[in-house]
């Protein structure tokens, strides 16, 4: 077993554990699963739209809605018509009001290890407290509310709290540089932030405040902004004007109870800008009704959530994987959801696993990435602790190798919890291509079959199903009600982006492209391969090689660069950046600082490129296009196979020879 010490058994266990490629669910999970019925595959696909009713009955709605999906003007699909609800009444109120009051609702740790816990009573109370002072400072339904902050407490509060008033928030991840700020607050016409003066990472405290005031220089319109005091003497910050003081705020409107506003179920819940192919981001537009019945009935469906359980995603909610499984998907099931705000190796690299020891974490999910770090620093550390609490472990965010899939069960999960790989994006809102953790074998490196009600395939260039084996593109052939409704006053570029490639609207046929490339087996579990647009994903952060090679080309000096995704043993995929300088500059260490500062400024410090290659010329086809393809296999250190068809196939050599100094 996995829990005897003599590395021996250890190793016997591993070779025993590398020929296995299937596993099925241990029966004590069975037993207790929210999702057991193996007919639920059959039934979704028999009574598909309405089977979506379940997902809907998981939510309190403040009216019935007349239509699970009305597809009248495809795709722009509506979902629950004419039915009302509110997000912050459904995770919070109803609740309250069924005996949860004392319930913790949001267990809260600190990197320097102070904890806070919310109950399911105190986290309503703040939040009225909070929409009360938003209203005040001529916050309005349908208003666009930012909010840069990392990982505390008042991040999910305010994000309730704008729900509650009917405002859309749209949350930028606070590891994003001030113009990344600007950019997203500019396209949303956000007139207000809610922010923090710093937070602490590995110790140091960090200055928040000063980027989203840079940030805030950039933004064209006036903004009122609401300050949250993260660091108290530590760090002293002016507000300056037009800027409030979040406890100050909640102090004044303390006890205050605010009427949850009924939202129309295709009414915005938020925004959440993502990366694509051009430099532009898309603001992707998620749904009241649609976004939280598919969040919720995921986390009950796939994550197995219970209202007793403590469950712990730890991904940041700055992205869409926090905003669906951190914060609406578990609060509507009135489970605890954790929150922790530092790094995994801070003290040490046994914090993740003491957390979940101390809080007795029944369900743990995240990112291939961070597997594959706590598999570099060794067993030993999650074998200092008791991790027998947990039930249920996932992934997100990156394919997951065999290998790392195989570390978690044994060393995480001590080969009692099923594992889900979810494969799921920004735009999907919630889960789509997974196992059922109680009904469906698992194969390691494999997501798994699309879940019940989705209709994805893996097809060719011409739309055609390939066959087994063969890799192919993902598609989705039906909508599903967490879709995205469109990207934020653009449904042209919504068009051409998900829909171009595959539908048919002579025919009425619409098809969803997630442009990610897959397989498929005999059994019909899809295993995906990775983007096959302009997207790099970089330990489980979507970048866009386009907005990298802007800020590149920002620099002066640089004449031309191309951005690309190489391997990376830890990260999944880094950065690489192949730089041209103008005539008479020089290929000086200042000039490679200056490029990383640059991408640094512009997207964030996730965004740092791993190496920046100085080369006279970029390998182009006879037509002029810059062979990215070529780049990235120079950078993953691949077979770099015929490159006669090049203009400039000598160009090939003296890179991968650069590539190599680095
Ligand atoms: C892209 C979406 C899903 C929330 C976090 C990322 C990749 C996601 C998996 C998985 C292989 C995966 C895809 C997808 N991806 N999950 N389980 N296996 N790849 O959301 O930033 O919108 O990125 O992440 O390439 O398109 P995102």
């Amino acid at each position: 077993m996995s829990d005897d010490p003599d590395s021996d058994a250890d190793g016997e266990l591993e070779a025993r554990l590398e020929e296995q490629d299937a596993f099925d669910p241990p029966e004590s999970f069975v037993e207790q699963a929210n999702v057991r019925d193996e007919e639920i595959y059959e039934t979704f696909e028999e009574e598909w739209p309405e089977c979506w009713e379940q997902a809907a009955d998981l939510l309190s709605w403040d009216s019935e809605y007349d239509t699970v999906l009305e597809d009248d003007d495809e795709p722009f699909y509506e979902w629950f018509t004419g039915g009302e609800l509110n997000a912050s009444a459904n995770c919070l109120d109803r609740h309250v009001e069924d005996g949860a009051k004392n319930r913790a609702a949001i267990q809260w740790e600190g990197e320097l290890g102070e904890t806070r816990t919310y109950t399911y009573g105190e986290l309503l109370n703040e939040v009225e407290a909070f929409a009360a002072s938003l209203r005040d400072l001529g916050v309005e339904e349908d208003d666009v509310v930012t909010l840069y902050m990392p990982m505390i407490p008042e991040l999910p509060i305010a994000m309730l709290a704008c729900a509650r008033i009917g405002a859309p928030h749209s949350v930028v991840f606070a590891g994003f540089s001030a113009d990344a700020l600007a950019t997203r607050m500019n396209a949303a016409e956000s007139e207000y932030l809610v922010t923090c003066d710093g937070y602490y990472r590995r110790g140091d405290a960090l200055n928040h405040k000063e980027k989203a005031d840079k940030g805030l220089r950039g933004v064209d319109h006036d903004v009122t902004s609401v300050v949250v005091d993260r660091l108290g003497d530590e760090l002293t910050h002016f507000l300056g004007s037009n800027a409030h003081d979040y406890g100050d705020l909640v102090e004044e409107h303390a006890g205050a109870s605010v009427e949850p506003v009924s939202r129309d179920a295709e009414d915005m819940l938020f925004l959440m800008y993502t990366s694509g192919t051009t430099g532009e981001p898309k603001g992707v537009k998620h749904t009241t009704g649609g976004y939280l019945s598919y969040a919720a009935w995921t986390s009950h469906a796939v994550l197995d959530i219970k209202p007793e359980d403590t469950y712990w995603c730890a991904a940041d909610i700055g992205w869409i994987t926090g905003h669906s499984y951190i914060v609406y998907g578990p609060l509507a099931l009135g489970t605890t959801t954790m929150m922790y705000e530092g790094t995994p190796d801070y003290p040490e690299r046994d914090r993740l696993w003491e957390i979940i020891e101390r809080n007795r974490v029944d369900i743990f999910y995240t990112a291939p990435t961070a597997i594959r770090s706590f598999m570099k620093w060794g067993e030993q550390f999650p074998a200092e602790h008791d991790l027998s609490s947990l039930r249920l472990l996932g992934t997100v965010g990156e394919p997951i190798n065999p290998r790392a899939w195989k570390w978690y069960y044994t060393h995480i999960g001590n080969e009692e919890c099923p594992i889900v790989d979810t494969w799921w994006q920004t735009e999907t809102g919630g889960m789509m291509i997974t196992t059922l953790p109680a009904l469906t074998t698992m194969k390691p490196g494999t997501a798994g079959p699309p879940l019940p009600g989705i209709d994805a395939q893996v097809v060719d260039a011409a739309g055609q199903e390939v066959e087994a084996g063969k890799a192919g593109y993902v598609t989705v052939n039906k909508p599903w009600p967490g879709m995205l409704r469109t990207l934020y006053n653009n449904d042209d570029r919504f068009l051409e982006e998900y829909w171009q490639e595959y539908s048919d609207p002579d025919s009425d046929e619409w098809v969803y492209f997630p442009e990610d490339g897959a397989k498929i087996d005999d059994d019909g579990y899809i295993t995906i391969l990775g983007r096959v647009d302009d997207v790099i994903n970089v330990s489980g952060h979507r970048l866009g090689t386009m907005e990298i090679e802007s800020a590149v080309v920002g620099v002066s000096g640089v004449a031309e660069a191309a951005v690309v995704g190489g391997d990376h043993d830890v990260k999944g995929e880094a950065v690489y950046t192949y730089v041209i300088l103008e005539d008479g500059q020089e290929a000086t260490e200042s000039m490679r600082e200056r490029i990383v500062e640059s991408v640094e400024d512009g997207i964030g410090p996730i965004a740092r490129p791993e190496s920046v290659v100085f080369t006279p010329e970029l390998p182009k086809t006879r037509s002029g296009k810059i062979m990215r393809r070529l780049l990235e296999d120079i950078a993953s250190g691949n077979d770099l196979g015929d490159t006669s068809t090049l203009r400039n196939p000598e160009v090939v050599d003296e890179i991968a020879g650069h590539v190599d100094d680095e």
